[in-house]
């Protein structure tokens, strides 16, 4: 028992008689010690090689797009109209529409040009979208994933272990990253799409290896497209390279149909799927977009729903361009 002039047992420093002796004596519940604050994560949880279990930065609200500019039918609700194997979609386009799909891939492979050589360490992803959408305004385009069932912004980026969707946001790219940036545009009617993946200032031998290999699959791929054959060749073709160094192929994402809908009904697997009959015919308009990984092939979102991710966090790299079958094979239209 303490005596009224010591110092309570409370650790407060005052005498008792000031402190507790009154609460003791009416056995008064003391007042329970405060917890101990909690310590507040400085870094996002990390998986076991130092990579993000979600995202590190904030998603601004998306840039406007000036009412003159000719709107996807999605724009406005986020849902657009399911007009699979419509004119112009699984099949052949008609010369018009065809020279109206040149104009929105070239639109869209210049904007990546720009996009592409602002990468450098310290951009935010979100600095890269707001570059592209001003870049895709100026040509007179809709930056197609703009409300696209809901995406939030502009253009896609997808850092190192993102391996499609992701969503730009305030993270800074940091040398040694890889992003893939995703660029797809509605002008005259018609969707063009392409990606590429940049490396941020120096990266490893690893990534750089990685980035090669991938850009030959999706060359692999487009040289797979032959009129007459059905579409199981470029997933044949791009999966036997990748094989060969001993890498993963997404198959969860795959390359899509494409036209007067952002995604039409013909599917493009990047590895060998006997399914895919769908005979190539000129005039055909798809893109092929392989995702290669350096670990597992396999994928997980994060809660925001958009993001998709590496199972084992390890890097994974995509290129994309939007092609027409041509009477002998393909010709790239994602061009500058
Ligand atoms: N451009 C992507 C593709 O290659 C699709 C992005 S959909 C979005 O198919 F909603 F995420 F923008
Ligand atoms: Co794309
Ligand atoms: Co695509």
């Amino acid at each position: 028992m303490l005596k009224p002039n010591e110092r309570c047992w409370c650790g407060s420093g005052l005498k008792y008689k000031r402190c507790h002796q009154t609460a003791d004596a009416e056995r008064l519940p003391t007042a329970p010690a405060p917890a101990a604050p909690e310590e507040k994560p400085t870094r996002p949880a990390m998986t076991p090689q130092g990579r993000p279990l979600v995202a590190v930065g904030r998603v601004s609200p998306g840039l406007s797009v000036p009412p003159e500019i000719a709107r996807p039918d999605y724009a406005l609700f986020g849902k657009p109209k399911r007009r699979f194997f419509s004119r112009g979609d699984s099949n052949p386009l008609t010369p018009d529409l065809l020279l109206r799909m040149r104009r929105a891939c070239k639109a869209a492979a210049e904007v990546l040009d720009i996009a592409g050589k602002a990468v450098r360490p310290g951009i935010t992803t979100e600095a890269l979208d707001a570059l592209a959408h001003r870049e895709i305004i100026a040509r007179g385009a809709y930056p197609s994933p703009l409300n696209y069932n809901g995406f939030p912004k502009s253009i896609c980026t997808s850092v190192n272990e993102v391996v499609c969707h992701g969503i730009p946001d305030t993270r800074s790219l940091e040398e040694g990253d890889i992003v893939n940036i995703d660029i797809t545009v509605f002008l005259d009617g018609m969707h063009g799409d392409c990606s590429a993946t940049f490396p941020v200032g120096k990266i490893s031998s690893a990534a750089q290896a990685l980035i090669d290999v991938t850009r030959d699959c999706l060359d692999r791929g487009i040289a797979a497209v032959v009129p007459g054959r059905p579409i199981s060749d470029i997933g044949r073709a791009i999966e036997a390279l990748a094989t060969q160094h001993r890498y993963g192929v997404v198959r969860a994402y795959c390359g899509h149909g494409i036209g007067e809908s952002f995604h039409t009904g013909i599917y493009v697997p990047h590895f060998f799927d006997r399914s895919a009959k769908t005979i190539m015919r000129p005039g055909m308009t798809f893109t092929i977009e392989p995702m290669i990984t350096i670990g597992s092939y396999e994928c997980v979102q994060w809660p925001d729903g958009w993001t998709e991710v590496t199972t084992d966090r390890d890097l994974t790299a995509q290129f994309e361009h939007t092609i027409v079958v041509t009477d002998t094979g393909a010709e790239i239209l994602t061009v500058v």
